[in-house]
């Protein structure tokens, strides 16, 4: 592994390191607001997509321009990269950090990041490897919550949906076992979390509950946490078919629920969360974006700044 500080898995981060994290962030609102930030003058940033991408991207892009740096960005790396030429991820890796200052890389495949990270001098932040890990918007979810509620202690927080295949969701497994949370896991029996991921949640002594029935504990929710069926990780479309509509936000089940409680969703939506919801206080998914990119200001300025 070459020298330079990643950003590489969720798994890296202690609970200073959040708390450490949050702090900062919030202090970008008030940079962004100034305008004119010279911090990252001089430096840029290359973003290497691998998959579709129109938050994660944009957003990484937007924190580096808010901060005075630059961009250079393919979005179509698979077809229009060097990759179609068979170059290893490695290669890609070692040539773009001759040129750049820090590498966001998104992929389909797990691992995929640490490969190009291992060819790289410069810190390579993984913007989604697969079903595995998605470290920032785990983070950004996490700094939601705590500005939120002031908080994470304590807290029951429920996911719901796919929890096999969404990378969002091992993230924030992957945070809140540093801190005394309940965690409810609502999905279909075919779409449980991976059993790695559970026996880490045990390990750490987080309470959790597997269930089907998300009506029957809407009511303890706090954090209720919601993403769309990762059609492209299962076999056929057709497959993944069969868990459409299963759960499915809207103002009818919010009325069961806390009036302090709120709803995320890492976007895109499709048919688990209704647009009807979007004028409720407990809708927190549009301004998930906004603080994703105070998280990814913060984690730059951390990495290079
Ligand atoms: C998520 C992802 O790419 O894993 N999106 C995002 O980064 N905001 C969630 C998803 O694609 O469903």
């Amino acid at each position: 592994m070459s020298k330079a500080k990643h950003i590489l898995a969720s798994s890296q981060f202690s609970k200073s390191d959040l708390l450490e994290i949050f702090k900062s962030a919030s202090e970008m609102k008030a940079v962004i607001e100034g305008g004119a930030c010279e911090v990252m003058k001089g430096k840029i940033m290359a973003t290497l997509f691998f998959e579709p991408s129109t938050r994660t991207r944009f957003s990484f892009e937007t924190a580096m321009l808010r901060l005075g740096g630059s961009v250079i960005s393919n979005a179509d790396m698979m077809t229009t990269s060097s990759t179609k030429k068979r170059e290893t991820l490695f290669d890609t890796g070692k040539v773009v950090s001759k040129m750049a200052d820090i590498i966001v890389m998104r992929h389909p495949e797990g691992g995929a990041v640490t490969k190009l990270a291992e060819g790289s001098e410069v810190p390579v932040i993984n913007a989604g490897d697969g079903a595995f890990d998605h470290p920032t918007q785990g983070l950004l979810d996490m700094y939601t919550i705590w500005k939120e509620f002031g908080q994470i202690d304590n807290l029951c927080v429920c996911m719901v949906g796919d929890l096999k295949h969404s990378r969002v969701f091992h993230s924030q497994c992957e945070y809140l076992k540093h801190f005394p949370v309940k965690i409810l896991l609502v999905s279909p029996e075919e779409l449980r979390l991976p059993e790695t991921i559970k026996m880490d949640l045990s390990h750490n002594g987080i309470d959790f509950t597997e269930l089907t029935d998300l009506r029957e504990v809407i009511s303890e929710v706090d954090v209720l946490s919601t993403t769309r069926i990762q059609e492209e990780r299962f076999e056929s479309v057709g497959d993944a078919e069969r868990f459409r509509n299963m759960y499915r936000v809207d103002s009818e089940l919010l009325s069961l629920a806390k009036k302090e409680m709120i709803v995320l969703n890492p976007l895109p939506r499709v048919d688990e969360l209704l647009p009807e919801v979007d004028g409720d206080r407990r809708a927190k998914y549009f301004e998930q974006v906004s603080n994703g990119v105070e998280v990814r200001m913060a984690l730059i300025k951390q990495l290079i700044g």
